[in-house]
């Protein structure tokens, strides 16, 4: 299996289907990267930045594009984005990838931030959002990514 192929849910344009009521329960995705909440990263309230979480699950996204598309991929939009619930210092933050949809030269995901509470060390949904990468090419131009996504 090619890497990063197991981003996917199935083939075709459309990729993702969703589940109501268990999306609260468990992350839909892959895990793409997992950090802890700092102090330097905190708004005026003393929670967590929305931009940082912002950029984690861009990061996210971003790495999922790479892997899929075997090499440089650059966000070209974020469609939406929903912070659900506050991080706070020291909660650990993990950010899930699953690609909704794949285009000629573009990859669309949705990504989850799951927080693992530092005091109670229960997890919970914070952030969801849906991201767009543009696989590009030495030249910085897009360039087509597979489409050979296969059911996972
Ligand atoms: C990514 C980039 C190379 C694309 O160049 P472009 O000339 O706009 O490319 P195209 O018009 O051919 O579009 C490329 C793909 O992006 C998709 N796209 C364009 N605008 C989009 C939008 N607003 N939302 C979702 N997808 C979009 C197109 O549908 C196309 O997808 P497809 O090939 O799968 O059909 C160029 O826009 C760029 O360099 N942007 C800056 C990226 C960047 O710096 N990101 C980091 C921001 S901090």
């Amino acid at each position: 299996m090619r890497d990063g192929k197991r981003f996917a849910k199935g083939g075709g344009q459309e990729l993702a289907d969703s589940k109501p009521g268990d999306q609260d329960k468990d992350p839909r995705g892959e895990l793409s990267i997992r950090v802890a909440a700092m102090p330097a990263d905190t708004n005026a309230n003393g929670d967590i930045f929305g931009g940082w979480l912002l950029s984690q699950m861009d990061i996210a996204g971003g790495i999922a594009g790479r892997t899929y598309s075997n090499g440089r991929a650059v966000t070209i939009a974020i469609e939406s984005m929903t912070f659900r619930k506050p991080v706070k210092v020291g909660d650990v933050v993990s950010c899930y990838a699953e690609l909704i949809k794949v285009g000629t030269t573009s990859m669309t995901y949705r990504v989850e931030a799951w927080a693992l509470r530092s005091d109670t060390f229960v997890r919970e949904k914070v952030t969801e959002g849906v991201f767009t990468y543009v696989a590009i090419g030495p030249d910085g131009r897009p360039r087509r990514v597979p489409r050979d996504v296969e059911e996972a």
